[in-house]
């Protein structure tokens, strides 16, 4: 035994994980090597970390939470309303304004196999991928604003190369090439209910993106928030790839925040019904904070105010706003992972893949908006849902491409 499988041997029975070192013995010496080069790649204590709080309940109790404060766009006085629109306005042409998309996840829910920017989305103006509709929007500002604001992508290590591939045949849909970046996130091993890791069919350790919150780290690693000063860009926002209304470029939203000298600033729209499937503003402790609708109460979900609008109604829809600065701070903080138990198939000790019917393993993702909790304040802007939230997430009924084609088509023919 050399060395190195020493040392793999070690930890995987430190961490009660023998059933691996049975299945190393099976794989001939190259996938063996890479096995092990995995794991000694692994942060084990972390994982087993979040293997055991993944069964605690989140509880808000111990926390003082209470509705957000918000500017509504419609409410503004014009002169106001103007006076940050000539802010923002100053601040795009003078090219210090960026565009990020989140581009990590698989249109599973959708139906299609592969990135989910290359679901297509057929409508009266025309059949667009949801990459080709971000890239359209983004060509109008910059013709409006005689700039090319730099797009960054970011990819999942299972997606990235096809994603990559599908902008090359398509001649990066008219954008210039070298304004838009690729760069992947991170990846977290995936852990059964008895705390074992599971073994992919690739006869690795089964890991799975970490989430969007993982765009911070990944900026950082990849040259992003480096290229973004070179470029003297100094905000940043970033948004979905599944929204077809996404307006990513708002002076208003940009001057609000450089005029209130918050680091950090969001959209949020009036959530339709308690059951949306949107997280929620809210303030806790004093500082601003998304619940995820995954974690939301029943009672939050539900508790209106004497007008009978919902407390917590105030939805965050992945419309959001960074200074370089608030990224340079977040990319070095470990933002709290969240658990999810999924399906997921794997390969049992005699390398025969088992297909999950139920789900059995945890899957770890940290959240984009767990970092504005680092913040003592943030500009929230609500807008109308008409003009800025289309999101294509489920193959049917609501947010589909059905629900979304006709907001997109009105909003285009207006
Ligand atoms: C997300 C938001 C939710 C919001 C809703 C609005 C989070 C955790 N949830 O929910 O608060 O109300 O959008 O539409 O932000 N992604 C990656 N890498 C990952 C995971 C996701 O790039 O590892 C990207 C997806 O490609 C997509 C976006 O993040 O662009 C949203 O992710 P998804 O997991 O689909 O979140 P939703 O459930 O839609």
């Amino acid at each position: 035994m050399d060395e190195k499988e020493i040392k793999v041997i070690e930890i995987l029975k430190k961490y009660n994980q023998n059933h691996i070192i049975n299945f190393l013995n099976k794989l001939n010496s190259e996938d063996k090597e890479r096995l092990e080069n995995q794991i000694l790649k692994i942060d084990f204590e972390e994982i087993i970390r979040l293997y055991e709080n993944a069964k605690k309940n989140i509880d808000f109790r111990d926390k003082k939470i209470e509705p957000i404060e918000y500017l509504d766009k419609e409410k503004l006085p014009n002169e106001i309303k103007n006076r940050y629109i000539e802010i923002g306005k100053k601040t795009i042409k003078e090219g210090k304004y960026a565009f990020a998309t989140m581009a990590g996840g698989q249109g599973t829910r959708l139906g299609c196999n592969g990135p989910k920017g290359k679901f297509f989305l057929k409508t009266d103006i025309g059949d667009k991928s949801l990459f080709e509709i971000l890239s359209d929007t983004l060509k109008i500002e910059n013709e409006k604003y005689g700039v090319v604001i730099p797009w960054y992508i970011m990819t999942s290590k299972e997606n990235n190369d096809e994603t990559i591939a599908f902008f090359k045949d398509n001649e990066y849909f008219g954008y210039p090439k070298e304004d838009i970046k690729f760069f992947e996130q991170n990846e977290l091993p995936l852990i059964d209910a008895n705390g074992k890791l599971i073994i992919g069919k690739d006869n690795l350790i089964k890991e799975a993106s970490d989430g969007n919150g993982g765009i911070y780290e990944s900026m950082l690693k990849n040259g992003i928030l480096d290229d973004m000063n070179k470029r003297n860009v100094e905000w940043l926002f970033i948004g979905g790839v599944d929204n077809v209304l996404l307006k990513m470029v708002d002076p208003l939203l940009l001057g609000i925040a450089i005029e209130k000298n918050n680091l950090i600033a969001a959209k949020s729209l009036v959530k339709n019904s308690p059951e949306e499937r949107v997280g929620v503003f809210c303030k806790c402790n004093g500082v601003a904070k998304v619940i995820e609708y995954t974690e939301l109460s029943k009672e939050m979900c539900e508790l209106r105010d004497e007008n009978g609008e919902l407390v917590y109604g105030e939805s965050h829809i992945m419309c959001n706003l960074f200074n370089i600065k608030a990224l340079e701070k977040i990319a070095k903080e470990k933002l709290p992972y969240h658990s999810a138990f999924k399906k997921a198939d794997y390969l049992d000790e005699n390398k025969k893949i088992i297909v999950a019917k139920e789900p059995n393993a945890y899957k770890f993702e940290a959240f984009i908006f767990d970092a504005f909790e680092s913040f003592k304040d943030m500009s929230i802007l609500r807008v109308k849902r008409e003009e800025e939230f289309a999101p294509v997430k489920n193959a049917e009924g609501v947010d589909s491409p059905k629900t979304a084609k006709i907001l997109y088509e009105n909003f285009w023919k207006k």
